[in-house]
């Protein structure tokens, strides 16, 4: 049975690691900046290296594609994930996949398999959607989500043009996404949550993946004085911010753990220490498992909007910034994971992905399904986020042969 080479897996996520820092030593490599610009550089460098042919489409997606004379008029089997980052973030998300996809395709050169389809490996434009909303954008557009004109015209919280953002990096191709129809996709990740950690698991088999919706919330009030202003007669947006934030996690202490909500930005007007807010602008990223779930939960916030507009006397509106349904994995994929895990002698289990991968929008395209590996206490986004080396061979090694089996027949 053949393994990859680890030190040159563990050599590479340093390295990428080490890209995207900022003058604080936060890594920073949001979707088409100067950091992601750096890393895309190192992915495009060792693909080069395994031989593969780079393409890079019109959405900034790279890929490394394998094909022979004999097998280059067949479907692709598709690999990939993202290299670019939230603020401050680990060294693992979606590099591990991105790294391991290029190095699983050059142990199967260097060890003479010949696959019966070609077999390609890519790093997603914008999978966080930090700078640019919505998240996964590189997927969704090779999948025919969101039109390629559409997602290059998005304006980043920077102000900055997507397109012209990749232009100026270097990185808006001339290829239409969605230029192959892969005939499966495969993502591994680390987990970024606690319990193959906590459970002493190696391996995760996704088999779904829960609903994410992301959405701005503006709420106005009016700027008073902070000292003369009596408490009933205040239109606090800061205050009905703050409701909106406990409103949410009651909903999350009910739903007995399977919505998760988070209010990650805030900002206020005129922000200062003795105005009363006049504004208050902030996003809420929900997510549960279950569509009808999450419908509901959708409901009950605006609902509740609506309430507080009553008894705050303040206006809202909400914009829609990113929404996505429940997915599904491939049942055919899932069980060769479990099965790749069984016979390298590693524990695993199945599980549902509660972060968004790009294998969710790939989904809708083609069978799809992902391999999770542990994170040291379940943290991520965050630069403590850590996975041991042996689960990264271990993860990397299950990948190999399930791409194996997944390229073995035409
Ligand atoms: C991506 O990492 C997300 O789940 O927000
Ligand atoms: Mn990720
Ligand atoms: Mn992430």
């Amino acid at each position: 049975m053949a393994s990859i080479n680890g030190e040159r897996l563990m050599e590479r996520i340093r390295l990428l690691g080490e890209t995207g820092k900022d003058e604080t030593g936060w890594r920073v490599r949001l979707a088409a900046s100067d950091g992601d610009k750096d890393g895309r550089d190192m992915v495009v460098g060792w693909m080069e290296d395994a031989g593969l042919k780079v393409v890079v489409d019109r959405i900034g997606n790279i890929f490394g594609i394998w094909e022979t004379e004999e097998n280059k008029d067949r479907a692709p089997l598709m690999l990939g994930s993202h290299i670019d980052s939230v603020i401050d973030a680990g060294q693992y998300d979606g590099c591990y996949g991105v790294i391991a996809g290029i190095e699983v395709i050059k142990t199967l050169k260097e060890n003479g398999y010949v696959p019966a389809r070609p077999i390609m490996t890519g790093a997603f434009t914008n999978e966080e959607g930090v700078r640019y909303a919505p998240d996964m954008m590189g997927s969704l557009v090779y999948a025919g989500g969101l039109s390629t004109e559409e997602a290059l015209a998005t304006v980043g919280t920077d102000g900055t043009i997507l397109g012209e953002e990749l232009k100026r990096i270097g990185y808006e191709g001339t290829v239409d996404p969605g230029f192959a129809t892969p005939s499966a996709f495969i993502e591994l990740h680390i987990e970024q949550g606690p319990i193959l950690d906590v459970e002493g698991i190696q391996i995760g088999a996704v088999e779904n993946l829960q609903g994410i919706s992301w959405q701005r919330v503006t709420i106005e009030g009016a700027a008073n004085h902070a000292g003369t202003t009596p408490t009933a007669l205040r239109m606090d947006a800061g205050l009905a911010a703050a409701k909106v934030i406990t409103f949410l996690r009651d909903r999350c202490d009910q739903s007995g753990g399977r919505t998760v909500a988070t209010v990650g930005c805030m900002e206020f007007e005129p922000n200062a220490v003795n105005v009363i807010p006049s504004k208050a602008v902030f996003t809420v990223d929900l997510r549960n498992p279950d569509e009808g779930n999450l419908k509901k939960e959708e409901q009950a916030l605006a609902e509740y909007l609506k309430e507080l507009e009553q008894t705050d006397q303040v206006t809202i509106r909400t914009e829609r910034m990113a929404r996505s349904t429940p997915v599904l994995f491939d049942e055919g994929i899932v069980k060769a994971v479990e099965q790749a895990a069984k016979d390298r002698g590693f524990t695993c289990r199945r599980m549902t992905s509660g972060a968004g991968q790009d294998a969710q929008m790939i989904a809708r395209m083609c069978p799809t399904a992902m391999i999770f590996v542990p994170s040291v206490k379940g943290i991520s986004h965050n630069p403590r986020e850590f996975t041991r080396e042996q689960d990264l061979l271990a993860g990397a090694n299950v990948f190999l042969d399930v791409v194996k089996q997944f390229s073995a027949e035409a």
